[in-house]
């Protein structure tokens, strides 16, 4: 993709040093949300029935009808893909595989060709929706992707915003639930320990940040973290742990059955 990479020499302008600090998350938080654990437990506890988002059940349906996803072959999910350049690059690095980007922003997605809500060249697919519904129909389908990517996803970095992180997030033992192994990567600590520590507490298995230094950026915000020198973490849940959620939990909060729409 022709990124370059600023690791190996030290800024030297007050410019230089103002870019690279740019893009680093900043927040009053300090640790681990206080409130975390008792979010997570109350929507392990709760059943969660915000209607499914109409425009994505719509690109869903295009999904299953117009694309290669119906031959059922092993895929592989990009979440929040942004303009889709990682979900391509995916694609390249595994063959076999169908690689499915999804996204809510038009725009970003626009950049990779995307005009009608779903975009297929070869094994790469792109699709225009809303996540927690888009997860829920895959799950509710029994659709359960190899392997599930969450790239960079929206800090939301004001501690009033937790429940949007998505590991606080109502939809998040759906997420586990899905299944396939899953793995984050941010340049936010913080985010990574929360969501390390809310999968442990929802699976009852050990879940481990890792810091993480690529040579190459797998998607743009990665390559723009990377160019500034800024520590990437990566955070894993694996095959079998969500497997196992998904057979102990999944039936248990009904989050296959959301029948209404917005
Ligand atoms: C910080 S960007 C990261 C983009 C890309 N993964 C990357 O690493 O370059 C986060 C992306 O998540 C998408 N996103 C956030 N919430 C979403 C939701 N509820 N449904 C679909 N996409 C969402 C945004 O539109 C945005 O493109």
């Amino acid at each position: 993709m022709g990124y370059q990479n600023a690791r190996c020499r030290k800024p030297e302008t007050f410019h230089e040093l103002r870019h690279l600090s740019a893009g680093q998350v900043s927040s009053s938080q300090q640790g681990v949300h206080p409130r975390l654990e008792r979010t997570i437990r109350r929507h392990l506890d709760r059943h969660w029935l915000q209607p499914l988002h109409r425009p994505s059940i719509d690109s869903y349906q295009r999904l299953k009808d117009e694309s290669s996803f119906a031959d059922g072959r092993s895929f592989i999910l990009d979440s929040g893909c942004g303009t889709g350049k990682s979900t391509q690059q995916l694609a390249k690095q595994y063959p076999d595989h169908l690689v499915i980007g999804a996204d809510r922003s038009q725009v970003r997605l626009a950049r990779s060709g995307l005009q009608q809500n779903l975009w297929q060249r070869d094994n790469c697919i792109l699709l225009r929706a809303d996540l927690p519904t888009f997860w829920r129909l895959l799950a509710r389908d029994g659709h359960i992707p190899h392997k599930h990517f969450l790239f960079y996803p929206n800090p939301w970095p004001k501690p009033g915003h937790l429940k949007r992180r998505w590991h606080a997030h109502p939809v998040f033992p759906c997420l586990l639930a899905l299944g396939g192994e899953i793995e984050i990567r941010c340049n936010w600590e913080i985010y990574a320990l929360e969501f390390a520590q809310a999968a442990s507490l929802a699976t009852g298995e050990p879940v481990a940040v890792e810091k993480y230094t690529p040579q190459h950026g797998a998607s743009p915000f990665e390559q723009k973290y990377l160019d500034r020198a800024q520590p990437l973490y990566s955070v894993t849940v694996p095959r079998q742990v969500t497997k196992v959620f998904r057979h102990t939990q999944g039936e248990k909060h009904s989050i296959f059955s959301g029948s209404k729409c917005y």
